[in-house]
């Protein structure tokens, strides 16, 4: 079966993250994540994919090709505007011969795809949408059903006094191809807003998967670092043989421990890493290749991209450091913030409470404190 992937969208709440690159771009334990998603649709017997584009697309593509690499057949089509997620689909229509899957491009998920396929196939559903349990609906779409699976209710990022069941629509829909007759072509137009409540008043036969198994949007910044806690803890089943878990502390090729550092796993680092002598690594935290962990350095749960250089008694937890970017001595980046690519962070500065610091910004030494 052919799966279309929605890789379309902005990334705004990742922000600045995705300044440079697309969301499905931003690495996940050291691998474009939208390569995570890949190799999960891989395993589930699907091959050929349709990825649906728009913002920054050329880097996707520049580091995919044709999917050879990846064990799958890859076709892009890349939107002038962005037309929305049903659009998107829409928009992709001359690939689609039969029955299709659609996958948000920003979930990462154990749910198995050949029971939802037969719970579609059973019920002959023209929709069938994955759901999940979440604590807090109001940032997905709401999604009700009756006791036999068919959806009563979707309420787009409902209000809290909308709220009347905790499972929300886990982005993984499996469509009949008429489904795009209710489409319009190059038009702006949601699945969410549009399409499935047009179903429901049509009375279409429209149905929610319900699962608890593994399932997050890595669409926030606080949601990007869970990610990495969870895949390193082993939560992520599909991933457990591929990424190392537990205690384990795996390196590329020519990194160099300084035997004077300590290292608690689970962590990953990358090529070509340096950790000089005193420095502490607590995962689970991840080191990007050609990172240099100055003297008596600690990282702990953080997540550092490429080339990141830190100088001596540089404290970074619980937060992402990106590409090229620069800690000097004592500073201390902790509490979720974000210092994007090409950062220069001087001496001494405190980043904490979630602060975002945008591509190529310098902070002369002492600026910031909390
Ligand atoms: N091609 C294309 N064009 N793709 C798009 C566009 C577009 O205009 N807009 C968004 N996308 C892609 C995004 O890249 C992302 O992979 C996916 O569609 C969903 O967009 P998000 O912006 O991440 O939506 P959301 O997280 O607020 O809500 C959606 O996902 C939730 C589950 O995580 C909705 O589908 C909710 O109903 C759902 O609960
Ligand atoms: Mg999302």
């Amino acid at each position: 079966m052919k799966a279309v992937i929605l890789v379309g969208g902005e990334g705004t709440r990742l922000r600045p993250l995705t300044v440079k690159a697309p969301k499905p771009m931003l690495p996940v334990v050291n691998r474009p994540f939208l390569e995570l998603v890949i190799s999960y649709l891989r395993r589930h017997g699907i091959q050929d994919v349709i990825l649906s584009m728009g913002y920054r697309s050329e880097v996707i593509e520049e580091y995919f090709g044709d999917g050879q690499r990846f064990g799958v057949n890859l076709a892009y089509v890349v939107e002038s505007s962005p037309l929305g997620t049903a659009g998107g689909v829409k928009n992709v229509e001359k690939y689609i011969d039969g029955t299709f899957f659609v996958f948000n491009g920003d979930i990462l998920t154990d749910l198995d795809l050949g029971a939802m396929l037969q719970f579609h196939r059973e019920r002959g559903a023209c929709a069938t949408l994955a759901l999940t349990p979440v604590d807090d609906p109001t940032a997905y779409g709401l999604v009700e059903t009756d006791p036999d699976g068919r959806v009563r209710r979707f309420v787009e990022k409902p209000r809290p006094d909308q709220i009347t069941t905790n499972l929300i629509n886990a982005g993984t829909y499996i469509l009949e191809p008429e489904i795009l007759e209710h489409i319009p072509p190059d038009t702006y137009y949601m699945f969410e807003r549009g399409v499935f409540p047009s179903l429901l008043d049509r009375g279409s036969p429209l149905f929610g998967y319900p699962s608890d198994c593994y399932w997050i949007d890595i669409g926030t910044p606080a949601r990007y670092i869970a990610v990495h806690r969870d895949v390193l803890s082993g939560r992520v089943e599909h991933l457990r043989e591929s990424i190392p878990i537990g205690t384990a502390v795996t390196a590329g090729a020519g990194t160099r421990i300084d035997p004077g550092a300590t290292i608690n796993g689970p962590v990953v680092l990358g090529e070509g890493v340096q950790i000089e002598a005193g420095a502490r690594v607590r995962g689970p935290a991840v080191i990007g290749d050609g990172c240099r962990i100055g003297p008596e350095s600690e990282v702990d749960g953080a997540i550092l991209w490429r080339q990141v250089r830190l100088g001596a008694r540089v404290v970074l937890r619980e937060c992402v450091i990106g590409n090229n970017a620069t800690v000097d001595d004592d500073s201390v980046i902790s509490g979720g913030a974000i210092v994007s690519d090409g950062c220069r962070i001087g001496c001494r500065n405190h980043l904490d409470r979630a602060v975002r610091i945008w591509p190529d910004a310098s902070i002369a030494p002492n600026t910031i404190s909390f």
